[in-house]
């Protein structure tokens, strides 16, 4: 008897893989990354001595978190638009409970788990806290958050917004600035551009952590759309480019192959040293941030960065 876990046939992602692998160069997109087994490598990424951008955002949390909730004036309703187990957010949820212990905290994920964890782990930490989750996308989630007590404090941290192309994430923040009330407050962590000698080993760390994450995408192609992808025939690449500001992941194929999905019939060729582009990591200069928000409806009230300069995190409210 098989061990492997059976999981659904998933239209949406047969359709994202057909369209992705069809197209010149071929690419596909990186919420694909965060299946079971990618949310549990992501997490191991989290802990790298490479992977800067956690333990940055956490350290200036860890600085500045009374700062903070004091110029979001201490609000009574928070959330958490992919808050996964939300350990970073204690920090911040910590400050306003000392000021305004009726505080709600409503983490948003798709990941059902993520959000048990988060309710366990605040549930140590800060015992007297409510905490409502919310289990769905972030902007049918917002809505169903519509009437929450306010003022409302909206976080979005983790840098996730650097996963979208720059012309999305403007549209994401306009359309999440027309969910959000006059006297809301939103909470942006982003990661900036700094030397490549830091970035590019962040995406291509020397136990091949970050590699798996990427191959992993391969594998669960195999698992969920009866894919023949040979793991060894393709190696993980993480490039600095320095013209779109951003880091390039891609997997590149090591010969000329022929893959098939036995799920769809699919059949998809490679030439040898041909790409699979699998993610951009925009990572800004301050400015360019300021200009996003600016551009996606936000006015800024306040900024905080670490000692070095790697990480920003920028309180705004709605225009
Ligand atoms: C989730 N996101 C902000 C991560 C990043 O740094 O772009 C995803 C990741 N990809 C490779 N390592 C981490």
């Amino acid at each position: 008897m098989s061990l492997a876990k059976k999981v659904a046939f998933d239209p949406t992602l047969a359709e994202a893989v057909r369209t992705g692998l069809g197209a010149r160069p071929k690419t596909l997109p990186p919420w694909l990354f965060y299946d079971e087994e990618g949310s549990r490598l992501f997490e191991a990424i989290t802990e790298l001595p490479e992977y800067y951008p956690t333990r940055t955002e956490r350290a200036i949390l860890e600085t500045f978190a009374t700062e903070i909730m004091a110029a979001a004036g201490h609000p009574g309703c928070v959330i958490e638009l992919g808050s996964g187990s939300a350990r970073k957010t204690a920090l911040l949820l910590e400050a306003v409970f000392t000021h305004r212990p009726e505080v709600v905290f409503h983490p948003i994920d798709v990941s059902a788990a993520a959000l048990d964890e988060a309710k366990t782990q605040l549930g140590e930490r800060l015992p007297n806290l409510r905490v409502e989750p919310v289990c769905g996308h972030y902007l049918p989630a917002l809505e169903a958050l519509a009437h929450a007590g306010g003022p409302r404090l909206i976080l979005f941290m983790g840098s996730t917004l650097g996963n979208f192309e720059p012309g999305e994430a403007i549209a994401f923040l306009r359309e999440l600035r027309s969910h959000l009330r006059p006297d809301d407050l939103f909470l942006l962590g982003l990661d900036l551009e700094k030397d490549p000698a830091i970035l590019v080993p962040a995406y291509d760390d020397a136990a091949g952590v970050t590699a798996a994450f990427n191959l992993n995408l391969l594998a669960r192609l195999n698992r969920e759309l009866g894919a023949d992808f040979d793991l060894d025939a393709f190696r993980h690449l993480a490039l600095w480019n320095a013209v779109e500001h951003r880091i390039e992941m891609h997997l590149v194929s090591l010969k000329p192959q022929t893959v098939r999905f036995a799920a769809t019939g699919l059949e998809i060729t490679f030439i040898e040293g041909e790409r699979i582009h699998t993610e951009n990591s925009y990572k800004h200069p301050p400015a360019e941030v300021d200009r996003i928000l600016a551009e996606g409806g936000f006015a800024p009230v306040a900024a905080w960065t670490d000692a070095r300069g790697w990480f920003t995190l920028r309180l705004a409210r709605p225009r």
